[in-house]
């Protein structure tokens, strides 16, 4: 079935989002936000089929049609300090969304995948536009597989759904739309109380203080998981010493 906007406003409380669009097929709705020029500021697009989802490190995001949550949302920031702020923000926003609903805990993956088990069912990508006159337009991506149950062969050992964690169909429209009242009511936190935001996530970010590997893609480097900074960074106490990521892949280290 399609993805029911109507469904969705029944459902919010919120009136953070100027305007919401609904598009049953569109190329990526991280693009179409960030082509589109004026009405981008709190304006959330969803859709049903992305024909070229992305995802982090420029891989595709692959979701079957009608049965996931694949939706952006725009943001026009004054002040860069914010933006390392926004992954914690909608990370925990979705984390709590879940458990609200669902009385069910998943757990962060740094910078900002939901896992279960080591499997992952949701991601986000953040894509900044950086004009220096004018405020920095960032758009928010979030792909969340909610009823698919079924995965490519080689996807199946990494990825789950919430539909497989919960055995249960999940209406996509109730989902979004306490993800979107959660984003709305904590948005004032990011300026005034961030600390409260950063300690939740923290609590629940998996992997803080155990063995880890870490790669760029290129490299790897091993080390203790130390913290993750008020900037997003992942702090690594490794053999030669700290060091810092801001983005990368983690996994368990066995010992
Ligand atoms: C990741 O974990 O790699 C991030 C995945 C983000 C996927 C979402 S789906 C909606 C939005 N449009 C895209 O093309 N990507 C994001």
């Amino acid at each position: 079935m399609k993805f029911d906007l109507i469904e969705l406003l029944k459902n919010s409380k919120s009136k953070f989002f100027r305007e919401f669009i609904y598009f049953e097929r569109v190329d990526s709705t991280n693009t179409f936000l960030l082509k589109r020029h004026s009405r981008f500021d709190r304006v959330l697009v969803i859709t049903d089929f992305q024909t070229s989802g992305r995802g982090r490190f420029a891989r595709k995001w692959i979701s079957e049609p009608y049965k996931n949550l694949m939706f952006s949302f725009g943001l026009l920031i004054h002040k860069t300090e914010f933006l390392s702020r926004l992954n914690f923000w909608v990370t925990l926003s979705i984390l709590k969304a879940i458990e609200e609903l669902f009385s069910f805990k998943a757990e962060i993956k740094w910078p900002n995948d939901l896992i279960f088990n080591g499997k992952k069912f949701s991601g986000i990508l953040i894509e900044n536009i950086i004009n220096e006159k004018e405020a920095i337009k960032s758009v928010i991506g979030c792909g969340i597989n909610v009823n698919q149950t079924e995965f490519p062969k080689e996807l199946i050992d990494k990825t789950t759904s919430l539909k497989l964690l919960l055995n249960k169909e999940i209406s996509r429209e109730i989902l979004l739309a306490r993800i979107i009242d959660n984003l709305d009511r904590s948005y004032i936190s990011l300026k005034e109380k961030f600390s409260e935001i950063y300690n939740e996530w923290k609590l629940n970010c998996k992997l803080l203080g155990t063995n880890i590997s870490i790669t760029d893609g290129k490299n790897v480097w091993e080390g203790i998981f130390k913290n993750v900074d008020f900037n997003g960074d992942l702090v690594l106490q490794s053999k030669n010493g700290i060091k810092k990521f801001s983005s990368g892949e983690i996994t368990i280290c066995k010992e």
